[in-house]
């Protein structure tokens, strides 16, 4: 590791150089203005964009690192098995050479961007593990002494936090990844080796899981030295400079790198002055961390001027995310940029990071809406939903504070939603006993799907009774909609005016299923959505949120919907040691648990029949108290704890953070969180109470971070489903992905 006393001292030479340089009217070349700060600027090519005499000038005068752009990726190296092509890459290493320039070599593993061979070869895990050695051992033992870092997994983690199902996953588990690690050091064991991926910048669930990642290889011995984060970067929607800084403090703990590796700030065309300013405060920001840490040696963008961007290519609309133009011309950007760097050159670096702000409060998942990559016919089909994730319409907003479902025969359904372009998907599945849609009065009663959107200040709900069309609103979209002969399944599509693309977007959304099984001159009995609330969706209320995902896209940091809250009411005289009297619970909120988060593409709960409950909470003091109903039909109590039927509660006070775990019909299990807790369960395993006392004064008027989930074993070997009031991936167990306890007053 690099000293700061090393660094402080050559420091000063630069600074007199520096300063010498500054009569200049033109700032000194970037890569000119770090000599002695052991920094890289970078930039990835492609081998053919050398012959563009500008850009090549360009690229030997500002910098002094390149990664190529592609290739180095698998499907340029060994297009075919066994045969090697070097020849467009080492182009680029000649290059590097001739201009005193360091190369990143990118990247050994990936999911994309793999040859046929490989990608459709259907290999044994013994074979794919030895594919994997013999590529990497050629391309790390070719470039030995040549190139230094290596990008060598590249994209190991979804969206979320949890395993990218790539073919190495799929094949070798995550073992996958060690193993590659180990490859390349036996290659070359003086080269830098890194584990690179986007969207793990601050700390946000995935950099949260890649820094899990990294602190376990670490740990495990594993020979890597280095975290890269890309930073494809939207601008308006960077991840917070504290949070960016606090990640790089305890990646720097672990005694890594951490390297900015594929730096671009793309907004939607066309550009305006004030954009390209804000793009420049955002380059700013992370020049700023690249000059203050010393763990921070790369600052590396995705290439050099806006020519060759594969932007517009990826992200339809967006474009103008590097640091010169397609003219070559710097931008507010390179400014920024340089002047961080020819600041610390001269001395005049002052710059420390922010102090960490409060939570942004995006406390229940937003709903994932995945690329279908094509347009689709709304024919009810379901087979091209393979790529979708499924959620349950889980409370029904029409009961007060009892949000708690019918019956499922009663009513019950699920949705999923994909995009393509600037076009939302949706289909909805429904089960009903009854379908009324007569109420001409009151339209509203009648049963129905809505769809409520929120872009920005614009908000719109659109409503289509069963078996009917959309019916027209103000909202500026093409809207289509299918509903199957038996009313059933309804397929729609939204196509909103305002965007030409929803990729990478967050919008406020919800969706409900309206029930009536009164009749025509009656209302309805029951209004189902995927978020709690009080039925005021048409207000706007109660907003869930949507995510547009897609390859290098990540969710904003601004809540787009609302903070969605549980909430516990104040009661005398509970005590979870003796019996609950359970007309006490009466008036307290009552959920249900309702995502499944064992099946990630599928979080509807399996049948009431198999597993189903509910949970209330209320609190006195600092102690709050619960109560769960839970149906089983085959209640397991053997085996590994977490695998056994059981419920988790999750609650984190402050930066005190605990899983309580209790196995049916038994006390919670050990564990060091303070303050006195009972867990008790009646005879045949349906109802638990607890008490739990928390490390504050009083709870009245505060919220905690809180999860609680019913686990189901049936087969005596694992869980089969996993129910928690709030969708994700099973990772409340780490303290992600929990939602907010109210202490009403
Ligand atoms: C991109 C290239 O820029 C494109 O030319 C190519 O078509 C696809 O890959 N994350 C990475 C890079 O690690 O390898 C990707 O590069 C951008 C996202």
């Amino acid at each position: 590791m690099r000293q700061h006393a090393i660094k402080t001292g050559i420091f000063k030479v630069a600074a007199l150089a520096a300063a010498f340089c500054s009569l200049q009217v033109n700032a000194a070349p970037l890569r000119d203005v770090v000599k002695g700060q052991d920094t890289f600027i970078g930039a990835a090519l492609e081998t053919r964009h050398l012959q563009d005499k500008q850009f090549a000038e360009t690229l030997a005068r500002e910098f002094n690192q390149l990664t190529p752009e592609n290739e180095m990726k698998w499907s340029y190296l060994q297009p075919e098995r066994g045969k090697f092509t070097f020849d467009k890459a080492d182009k680029l290493v000649d290059f590097a050479q001739k201009n005193d320039m360091m190369v990143r070599g990118h990247a050994l593993v990936w999911h994309i961007q793999n040859p046929d061979w490989l990608e459709n070869g259907d290999f044994s895990k013994e074979e794919m593990l030895k594919i994997m050695e013999e590529h990497i051992t050629a391309v790390v033992s070719h470039y030995k002494g040549k190139v230094k870092y290596w990008d060598v997994v590249n994209e190991a983690l979804d969206d979320n936090g949890g395993w990218r199902p790539t073919l190495w996953y799929k094949a070798l588990g995550e073992d996958y990844i060690a193993k590659a690690f180990e490859f390349a050091h036996e290659a070359d064991p003086d080269a830098i080796l890194v584990y690179n991926d986007y969207s793990t910048e601050g700390k946000s669930p995935k950099a949260n899981a890649a820094y899990r990642l990294v602190k376990k290889l670490k740990e495990q011995g594993v020979p890597i030295h280095g975290i890269g984060t890309q930073a494809h970067l939207v601008v308006g929607v960077q991840p917070r400079v504290a949070d960016i800084a606090a990640n790089i403090e305890r990646i720097k703990e672990l005694g890594l790198e951490f390297h900015f590796t594929e730096i671009d700030m793309r907004m939607q065309d066309p550009a305006t002055d004030r954009m390209l300013q804000q793009q420049a405060n955002m380059y700013e920001d992370l020049a700023n961390l690249t000059a203050y840490f010393d763990n921070v040696n790369f600052f590396t963008t995705w290439g050099i001027s806006d020519k060759y961007s594969w932007i517009p290519h990826w992200f339809k609309g967006y474009d103008h995310g590097l640091m010169f133009d397609k003219q070559y011309q710097e931008k507010p950007a390179y400014t920024a940029v340089n002047k961080v760097f020819a600041d610390k050159a001269q001395g005049k670096f002052d710059w420390e990071p922010p102090a960490p702000l409060a939570d942004v409060g995006r406390r229940f998942e937003a709903f994932i809406s995945n690329e279908a990559k094509q347009a689709m016919p709304l024919d009810g089909d379901i087979a091209k939903w393979k790529e979708a994730v499924f959620y349950p319409f889980a409370y029904n907003q029409l009961g007060g504070k009892d949000l708690t479902l019918p019956a499922e025969s009663n009513i019950s359904g699920r949705f999923a939603l994909l995009f393509d372009d600037n076009t939302l998907y949706g289909r909805v599945e429904r089960r009903d006993d009854k379908t009324v849609i007569g109420n001409k009065e009151q339209v509203w009663e009648n049963d129905s799907v809505e769809v409520f959107l929120g872009f920005g200040e614009e908000f719109a709900q659109i409503r289509a009774l069963v078996g009917e069309e959309f019916a027209p609103t103000a909202f500026q979209a093409d809207i289509k909609n299918y509903w199957s002969e038996d009313g059933t399944v309804m397929e729609f599509s939204i196509t909103p005016k305002q965007t030409d693309t929803l990729s990478g977007t967050t919008l406020g959304f919800n969706i409900a299923l309206a029930d009536n099984d009164a009749g025509p001159e009656a209302g309805r009995s029951a209004q189902l959505y995927p978020v709690p609330g009080t039925n005021n969706g048409w207000q706007g209320h109660d907003f869930g949120e949507v995510f547009f995902t897609a390859q290098n896209t990540e969710i904003s940091d601004k809540l787009k919907g609302q903070v969605v809250s549980f909430k516990a009411e104040p009661v005398d005289g509970l005590d979870a040691t003796s019996a609950f009297d359970l007309s006490q619970w009466e008036n307290a909120y009552h959920y249900p648990f309702a995502f499944n988060q064992l099946n990630p593409i599928n979080q509807t709960p399996p049948s009431q029949d198999i597993i189903h409950g509910t949970w209330r909470v209320a609190y006195s003091g600092n102690t709050l108290h619960g109560v769960v109903h839970r149906h089983d039909n085959k209640t397991v109590t053997t085996g590994d704890d977490w695998q056994a039927d059981n419920i988790e509660i999750f609650i984190k006070v402050g930066e005190e953070f605990v899983q309580l775990r209790s196995i049916v019909g038994q006390d919670f299990q050990e564990n060091t969180f303070p303050g006195k807790r009972v867990a008790k369960w009646n005879e045949d395993g349906t109802i638990m109470q607890f008490s739990i006392e928390l490390p504050v004064d009083s709870l009245a008027g505060k919220t905690i971070d809180w999860n609680i989930a019913l686990a189901d074993n049936d087969d005596g070997e694992s869980r089969s489903s996993q129910l928690y009031p709030v969708p994700g991936n099973n990772t409340a167990y780490l303290g992600e992905q929990l939602t907010i306890l109210e202490f009403v007053k």
